[in-house]
């Protein structure tokens, strides 16, 4: 494995964290218990939600949730080509077809795209917050109407918003109130808020979050530790919870998202004021938007393919590690191999350009001070560009 001096991302965890991961240890309560309790309460709150469910992924959140909703073989449900494959898992894992459609220049849900994809099987649309921008979701209620489930893949967005053209003012993601069925978020190192592993969904229908509580605890209809009965509801049931160390890390990281967040976004600032400066022509950031984003990677869009390959190599040769993501799913092989009653792909063309020129770079919140170093690197890099790729140290 090589070691960057400029990782992807670093987490951002503290002595409040520290300290409560402790206390729990010292309880010695690690896995169910009133911590989880407290982060869901506090979580709900903070989306404005009536529920909140704690589970282990933000994968599992949207698996339980879509199937919480009903949703399983012989049922379609639409998803955008460019995201993470966790979305694509998620849905597949239901029983469910995938019926992948194209994304706009933002790389969001294309709202064309969805409608023609409708037919009758369409049972719900997962649009995705992707690279911690947001989905304009009340505009897709509008757009699909009110019968079909809106599942928001918000896991890379939390605390990220979007001007909403259906009523006017802001949607903020999970804020799904008369808009969507629920929402997820994952927790994973390189998010606002990380738990190490572990997911929500948010929903403000109460059966639907009773229905996930009982999936992710092997269908048990009855929760209490101190009656193991075995009466099983829905199968399968899955061991999907979230633990009280992790809920105790969500739960101080929670309380200081709003700082986090105004961090992220004077770094974004920073960030894109230097990028100008050593971008060359033709090549530019892929999102502007400071304000409304949950940064979590600064990705830039370079307009030739090779290039961008040959720049992943020669920033990794100095040490600063990017990527080049999403993959376009409708292209991935294990998606082509797919049986026909499980896939259904739309003209994507959109999707494979961005997977084909996008490069993310490092995004972590003590990055600050570095700046200048990892523009400098960047620089070398791009000069780089017209020579032979170099080896990687
Ligand atoms: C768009 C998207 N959806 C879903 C997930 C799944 O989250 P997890 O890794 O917690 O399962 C991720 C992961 O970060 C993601 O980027």
């Amino acid at each position: 494995m090589t070691a960057f001096d400029f990782p992807l991302a670093q987490t951002d965890i503290g002595d409040a964290e520290r300290d409560a991961v402790m206390s729990v240890l010292d309880r010695g309560w690690i896995s169910s218990g009133p911590e989880i309790g407290a982060f869901e309460e506090a979580f709900a709150a903070f989306c404005d939600a009536r529920h909140a469910v704690m589970v282990n992924s933000g994968t599992s959140a949207l698996t339980v949730g879509l199937l919480a909703l009903g949703i399983g073989p012989g049922d379609e449900v639409i998803l955008p080509s460019l995201t993470f494959s966790a979305t694509l898992n998620g849905v597949l894992a239901t029983g469910a077809c995938a019926v992948l459609v194209d994304v706009d220049e933002q790389g969001l849900i294309c709202f064309e795209s969805v409608q023609a994809a409708l037919s009758p099987a369409t049972a719900a649309v997962v649009p995705v917050d992707l690279y911690g921008q947001c989905v304009d979701l009340p505009r897709l209620r509008q757009c699909i109407g009110s019968e079909i489930a809106i599942v928001e893949d918000a896991a890379e967005a939390l605390g990220a918003e979007a001007e909403t053209f259906a009523a006017s003012g802001v949607y903020q993601a999970g804020h799904i109130s008369g808009h969507g069925e629920a929402s997820i978020f994952g927790f994973y190192p390189n998010k606002v808020l990380t738990t190490g592993e572990g997911g929500m969904l948010v929903t403000n229908d109460s059966q639907v979050a009773a229905r996930v509580r009982a999936r992710i605890n092997q269908s048990r209809r009855n929760d209490s530790d101190a009656d193991v009965t075995l009466e099983i509801g829905e199968l399968p049931g899955f061991s999907m919870r979230g633990n009280e160390l992790a809920a105790a890390m969500g739960r101080v990281q929670l309380t200081t998202l709003g700082q986090r967040l105004l961090q992220r976004r004077a770094l974004a600032g920073d960030y894109l004021l230097r990028l100008a400066a050593v971008l060359p022509a033709g090549q530019r950031p892929f999102i502007n938007n400071v304000n409304a984003t949950s940064w979590f990677t600064m990705p830039i869009l370079w307009s030739d393919k090779l290039e961008r390959d040959h720049l992943w190599q020669a920033l990794k040769y100095r040490g600063v590690a990017s990527a080049r993501y999403f993959a376009a799913l409708h292209r991935e092989p294990a998606v082509l191999a797919l049986p026909r009653d499980k896939i259904r792909t739309l003209d994507c063309s959109r999707s494979a350009h961005i997977a084909d020129h996008i490069l993310c770079l490092p995004f972590w919140p003590g990055l600050g001070d570095q700046l200048p170093e990892l523009m400098d690197r960047l620089s070398h890099a791009i000069h780089a560009l017209g020579s032979a790729p170099e080896e990687s140290a």
